[in-house]
C-alpha cells in the first residue's frame, strides 16, 4: 500500500523559490555564476529557480545517484559529469534535498579540484538530522525533519518526480 501526505504546496514552493532567487541575484550581482544542476531529483526545482534569476548565469549538470528506495546506498556515483569549465567560476549547486550530506560532500570535493572561484550550495529541502557527514548549504528552502519526499522532481524508485507539489511518501510494501 502507498500513501501520501501533502508537505508544501505548489503555491508555497513558487512562492519560497522566488525569495530564493531573489537573494541569490543580489549575491551573484558582479559574479561569474555557474550553476550546476544535481539530476535527475533537481530538475523542475533547476529550472523555476534560474527563471526568476536575474543576474547572468550560465548552467551545467551532473547525474548522480546514491538512493536505492527509501534509503541512501552511501555510495555517491557520478553518471555524467560537468562540460562546462570551472576554473575561476562562482559556483553554486543546486539540488532537490539535502540527506546523509554524502552527494553534496563529494560534488563539493570534486569541484573544488578544478579551481573555481567559489563554491555555494542551494537545496529547495534539508533533512539536517539526517547528516552523516559535516557539510551544509548556503540557501535553503525549507527544512524538514526525517521523512521521504516525492514530487516536485523527487522520485520513489523514479516515480513521482511530476507531481507539482511535495508530499511525504509511505510505503507499507
Ligand atoms: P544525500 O547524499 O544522502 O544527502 O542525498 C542525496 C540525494 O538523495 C538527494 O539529492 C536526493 O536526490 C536523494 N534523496 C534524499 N532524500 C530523499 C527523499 O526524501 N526523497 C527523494 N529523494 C531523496
Ligand atoms: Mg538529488
Amino acid at each position: 500500500m502507498e500513501d501520501w501526505k501533502t508537505l508544501f504546496t505548489e503555491q508555497e514552493i513558487q512562492v519560497r523559490i522566488k525569495q530564493l532567487a531573489k537573494q541569490i541575484s543580489e549575491d551573484y550581482k558582479d559574479k561569474d555564476l555557474l550553476i550546476i544542476g544535481v539530476l535527475k531529483g533537481a530538475c523542475i526545482f533547476f529550472s523555476d529557480l534560474i527563471r526568476l534569476i536575474d543576474t547572468p548565469l550560465a548552467i551545467d549538470f551532473f547525474i548522480v545517484s546514491s538512493y536505492s528506495g527509501q534509503e541512501s546506498s552511501g555510495n555517491v556515483e557520478i553518471h555524467f559529469d560537468l562540460r562546462e569549465d570551472v576554473k575561476g567560476k562562482d559556483i553554486l549547486i543546486v539540488d532537490d534535498i539535502i540527506d546523509t550530506g554524502l552527494t553534496l560532500k563529494r560534488l563539493k570535493e570534486c569541484l573544488k579540484e578544478k579551481s573555481p572561484r567559489s563554491i555555494k550550495a542551494c537545496a529547495l529541502l534539508d533533512k539536517k538530522t539526517k547528516r552523516q557527514v559535516e557539510v551544509e548549504a548556503d540557501y535553503i528552502g525549507f527544512e524538514v525533519p526525517d521523512l521521504f519526499a516525492v514530487g516536485y522532481g523527487m522520485d520513489y524508485k523514479n516515480k513521482f518526480r511530476n507531481l507539482p507539489f511535495i508530499a511525504e511518501f509511505k510505503s507499507n510494501k
